[in-house]
């Protein structure tokens, strides 16, 4: 498999709770290498405009409410098959039906309240980190 790039975000109730080390440590532990970080609290402008493929859904504006409830950490991940590598890791989307080890399943909340997000594919993995970061801060 080769080695490519996805976008993770640490969302507000993880950084909350001092979590940004427990998430970042269980990344490292599966041979993921963190390329690009840096925490910072989003505008209501950003986060509905990086959501925007949800606009329609009814839980869109609870989702960017939270999402600019406090700081995040945005992040650049980087090794072997990282997309999958990486959702695999972070467990399905409701915290309920994540596998048991995963970072939802031990710390999230809910599924609004999930602690992460991570890509779905390497195409939209470069959109996302287009987003965020300019390339001379990916530092592989
Ligand atoms: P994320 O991977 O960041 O992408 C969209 C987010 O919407 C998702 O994680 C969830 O945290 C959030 N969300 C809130 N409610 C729902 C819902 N009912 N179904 C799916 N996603 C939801």
């Amino acid at each position: 498999m080769a080695t490519e790039r996805t976008f993770s975000i640490i969302k507000p109730d993880a950084t909350r709770r001092n979590l940004t080390g427990r998430v970042n440590a269980m990344i490292e532990a599966a041979g993921l290498r963190i390329v690009a970080q840096k925490r910072l609290h989003m505008t209501r402008a950003m986060a509905e405009e990086f959501y925007g493929v949800h606009r329609e859904r009814g839980f869109f504006s609870d989702l960017v409410t939270f999402m600019i409830s406090g700081p995040v950490v945005v992040q650049v991940l980087q090794g072997e098959g990282a997309v999958l590598k990486h959702r695999d890791i972070m467990g399905a989307t409701d915290p309920k039906k994540a596998a048991a080890g995963t970072i939802r399943a031990e710390l999230a909340e809910s599924i609004e309240a999930n602690s992460v997000h991570g890509s779905d594919s390497a195409e939209n993995a470069a959109t996302e980190i287009a987003f965020f970061f300019a390339g001379i801060e990916l530092v592989g």
